[in-house]
């Protein structure tokens, strides 16, 4: 079997080093800096010639990351890698994956190919905002779910009368796999986005007095979806509320109005990192390295994947 390298970009270092520490490696030696006017520049320092390469970077904002992840991509083509594979634990610009208006761009297209040209051979990513951007890709894809983590952790909660909340229609599927995971009941919010970034619950449909309850989403961003989910659940008279994501985005004021919010917890993953005084301590980080640290081995083996997406 040929070697597996991974490098990383400046997105989620962190992350990379845990998930090297799984696959008992070190991170390769890479320079990902700017140039003086600000351009990024990229140089491998090792020989990667018929090397299986990895490329760990998550594309949150700014686009400097997603950025990074494209030159570095480039360079590990250019440098004779025998496969590259983008590891991609956030990806980002997904939500614009259709033409809902007129004249606007399909941006998760347009990073499908803007990857796929700077010279990945196969993706790997988690927790897509629509699953139906891997058809974005003519190459390998290999989508991984947060949910094993996450339901661990909810499993240990002591939750009683559970319900599993979409807050919208997008995220129906991935609470529906969540509720039966943990016996749980289902329940779906209606919500509408009067403008852009702006939540608003139209109806709570079905039961939640008395019960426990956990808001699950993909991403929290501005947290008005949680935030607005939450008020309306309590008005409905949910007991413990509990709300989780895969990607947590927290942009602007999203802390604080977590914060505020009448949930007792956050819990989210490390796709994204963020500075440890930022968070509150309502939020409690999960680490998906194991998951991620798994697949890449088993990519790198040419072994199955299924049993990691249950
Ligand atoms: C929407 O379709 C997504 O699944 C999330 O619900 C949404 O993007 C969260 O955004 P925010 O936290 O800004 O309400």
């Amino acid at each position: 079997m040929d070697e597996l390298r991974v490098f990383t970009g400046n997105a989620n270092p962190e992350l990379a080093a845990r998930v090297c520490k799984y696959l008992g490696t070190q991170p390769g030696n890479i320079d990902v800096c700017e140039f003086n006017d600000g351009e990024t520049m990229v140089k491998i320092n090792e020989n990667i010639r018929g090397v299986d390469v990895f490329v760990f970077q998550s594309t949150f904002p700014p686009a400097k990351n997603l950025i990074e992840l494209l030159v570095m991509l480039d360079a590990a083509k250019r440098a004779s890698a025998r496969r590259v594979t983008a590891v991609v634990p956030y990806f980002g610009y997904a939500r614009q994956d259709r033409k809902d208006q007129p004249r606007v761009a399909i941006t998760a297209k347009l990073v499908a190919n803007l990857i796929t040209v700077a010279g990945a051979d196969r993706v790997l990513t988690m927790d897509l905002h629509s699953p139906q951007i891997q058809g974005f890709f003519d190459i390998p894809f290999d989508h991984l779910y947060a949910a094993p983590v996450l339901i661990d952790y909810f499993q240990k909660k002591n939750l009683k009368d559970l319900v599993i909340v979409s807050p919208d229609i997008g995220s129906v599927k991935m609470a529906r796999a969540f509720a039966k995971r943990l016996g749980a009941s289902l329940v779906l919010i209606d919500k509408r986005r009067p403008r852009a970034d702006v939540a608003e619950v139209v109806n709570v449909i079905g039961e939640v007095e008395g019960r426990d309850v956990v808001i699950l989403d993909d991403l929290i961003s501005t947290a008005g979806t949680t935030t607005r989910a939450a008020e309306a659940l309590k008005k409905k008279g949910a007991r413990r509320i509990v709300a989780g994501c895969t990607h947590p985005v927290l942009c602007g004021d999203a802390v604080a109005r977590l914060g505020e919010a009448p949930v007792e917890q956050v819990v989210v993953t490390d796709t994204i990192p963020h500075a440890p005084e930022k968070l509150i301590s309502k939020i409690e980080v999960l680490s998906v390295a194991d998951l991620l640290g798994e697949a890449i081995r088993r990519i790198h083996e040419e072994r199955s994947l299924s049993s990691l997406f249950v």
